[in-house]
């Protein structure tokens, strides 16, 4: 998704704008742009289509030097990708803006303003906010208020950042539905939309908060709120480090994140369990008082975080005893939710940014709810801070925009849960011992199933013409199925579906010949032998089938049957993370044969910030 970069120093800051706009390329993106002011308050602007480094050699060509400066990148909404769509847009050429999101009633601004004589260089819903901006700073003469004016009459979500020549030591920023971070230097000042974008400059943030706008100098940070009233906003530090986006000795982010995971689990079960017990802190300080009235669940979420809320409901309703539900958080937000007394709503995201998630978290707040929980990877996201109970995944800055790491995470944080709610409602016969041990157990569970990437690699060479793949899974192993399926479509654009493996006969069967491989997951558990009887319907039908399965599992490979034996991973709490770590690699292995952008695959961003 778009991202933005801004600064405002004494020395020259189109380095540090590159180098932010090269640490938010992991979001997706189409195009990129930057516009300056000279040390004269002159504003030039390069624009190019592509990579980062296209900008980066357009400016080779045609420099700009300055002290102040905002740059994006560009993830087309409104307007074909290309150079005139892309960002910073400009209003008399004395005014530019970034904007992440998109603007609802450009339609009729784009009318008013053209009936003012204004003319449009591009097709994007944005500039109609420059030229709105250029329009109230002729009455104005202040950039700040000119800036008011124009988000008092905006409609939709977005983050904006604005120069001018009227102001030339001054960035301005407003926020409405997608995040902007303030960077604090000395005698410097940074702005973007992650602060990932800033870590090699600054460790220190301030972030602003809905409807806020701030004024950004070299010396100074003002944020003031919708009614124009000066807001402080603490510092915060952050925990992540400049290398933390580093891909070290893999040749892909996704590579690296797939192989982080062990330490990843780890790192979301640190301090959470000890001496086989669930710690009572878990979930953070008053989520105790919560659990212990917690009767019904309702998720929400989108993408690979759907899935981890669909293998939480399996654990929950068979562990805890309770209703547990998920829908796309797309869906719930356009719904009018029937809310039992005392359900808990779980929003479940890694960035934490997601447009409909955060959406159908606020929505969750009006509900009467009996609380909201967030289970996400960044702390210093928007739902996280505006959760009631959070729990963070840890799992590190995920890159790859095919999420790894973050979604079995998410599952060893679903586990927790899981275990926190059987616990705090004393369900007669819940081991919580043993399902700690089990939790516990999945860093080294991870590793092992990690020594299959060769085998897996060899594997993957007979995916690599196909066009179409179905992944089959049964109970909590259908969502790792339909993970396995998204990950494949995502990275290798190898068209893809899961199914509840016994929903094959009921249609998708008839899809079945020698050119369709079938991919399953079959744990060792209660639903094996179902499980088997629905492989031999595809075998029947001539389907190469590979079966990922539990050592016990007696099955044996044949032709047009290859088992790949996997680690003893039968408890409902270890099958979904060790299962899923096969199918990883296997998306990964295909997209590397087929030479696929791996990390930043066409069309996709790793944050989807708008609706
Ligand atoms: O940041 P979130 O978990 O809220 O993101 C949700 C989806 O956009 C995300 O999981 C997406 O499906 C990934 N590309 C999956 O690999």
């Amino acid at each position: 998704m778009c991202g933005i970069v801004g600064v405002v120093a004494e020395r020259n800051v189109v380095p540090i704008l590159l180098e932010g706009l090269r640490r938010l390329e992991y979001r997706g993106y189409d195009s990129a742009g930057v516009a300056v002011l000279d040390a004269a308050g002159k504003l030039g602007r390069v624009r190019s289509v592509g990579k980062v480094q296209t900008l980066a050699d357009a400016l080779d060509r045609e420099p700009l030097v300055g002290p102040t400066g905002i740059a994006h990148t560009r993830w087309a909404t409104h307007g074909e990708p290309s150079t005139r769509n892309a960002h910073p847009h400009v209003s008399a050429d004395r005014i530019a803006i970034v904007h992440n999101g998109i603007i609802e009633n450009h339609e009729a601004l784009r009318g008013e303003l053209t009936g003012l004589g204004y003319v449009f260089q591009s097709d994007t819903d944005t500039e109609v906010v420059v030229h709105r901006i250029h329009h109230h700073l002729g009455a104005t003469r202040d950039l700040v208020a000119a800036v008011r004016k124009t988000v008092a009459e905006l409609q939709g979500a977005f983050a904006l950042a604005v120069i001018a020549e009227a102001d030339p030591g001054c960035i301005v920023v407003a926020r409405q539905g997608c995040p902007v971070v303030i960077g604090l230097g000395i005698g410097e000042n940074f702005v973007a939309s992650d602060v990932i974008a800033l870590l090699p400059v600054t460790r220190r943030f301030q972030f602003l908060d809905e409807g806020e706008i701030a004024e950004v100098r070299r010396r100074s940070v003002t944020i003031r709120d919708a009614a124009g009233q000066v807001v402080h906003r603490a510092i915060r530090e952050s925990e992540l480090s400049a290398d933390a986006v580093e891909r070290g000795p893999y040749r892909h982010f996704m590579q690296k994140e797939i192989h982080e995971q062990p330490r990843a689990i780890a790192q979301t079960l640190e301090g959470r369990i000890a001496a086989h017990h669930l710690l009572e802190a878990a979930f953070g300080p008053g989520a105790s008082a919560v659990l212990d009235r917690v009767r019904a669940v309702h998720f929400a979420a989108c993408g690979t975080s759907y899935h981890a809320g669909l293998a939480a409901c399996y654990l929950i309703e068979h562990y805890c005893r309770i209703p547990a539900r998920i829908e796309y958080a797309s869906e719930y937000r356009y719904r009018n939710p029937v809310v039992t007394p005392d359900t808990l709503f779980v929003a479940i995201s890694q960035s934490g940014e997601t447009a409909d998630t955060l959406a159908a978290l606020r929505i969750a707040r009006q509900s009467g709810y009996l609380s909201t929980l967030t289970i996400c990877n960044v702390p210093e996201s928007s739902m996280v801070r505006e959760s009631q109970l959070v729990m963070l995944t840890r799992a590190g800055t995920e890159i790859g925009v095919a999420s790894t790491k973050a979604f079995t995470t998410q599952l060893t944080a679903l586990g927790m849960l899981t275990i926190a709610l059987a616990k705090h409602r004393r369900v007669p016969g819940f081991d919580e011992a043993a399902r700690v041990g089990e939790i516990e157990h999945l860093p080294t569970l991870v590793e092992k199933t990690l020594a299959l990437d060769p085998l897996i690699r060899q594997i993957a060479e007979r995916f690599v013409d196909k066009h179409h793949a179905l992944f089959l899974g049964r109970g909590a192993l259908h969502a790792i199925a339909m993970e396995g399926a998204l990950k494949l479509k995502e990275i290798s654009y190898i068209h893809a579906e899961a199914y509840a493996a016994a929903e094959l006969k009921h249609g998708p069967l008839a899809l079945v010949d020698e050119d369709m491989p079938v991919v399953a997951v079959a744990p060792n558990n209660d639903l094996l032998e179902k499980l088997k009887s629905n492989l031999q319907e595809v075998r029947a039908r001539g389907g190469e089938l590979y079966v990922f399965a539990d050592p016990a599992v007696d099955i044996e490979s044949a032709d047009g049957l290859r088992v790949i034996e996997m680690p003893v991973a039968s408890s409902a709490m270890q099958a979904p993370v060790a299962f899923t770590v096969p199918l990883q690699l296997l998306a990964y292995h295909v997209a590397i044969l087929k030479g696929t952008d791996v990390d930043q695959p066409r069309n996709l961003a790793k944050s989807v910030t708008v609706e």
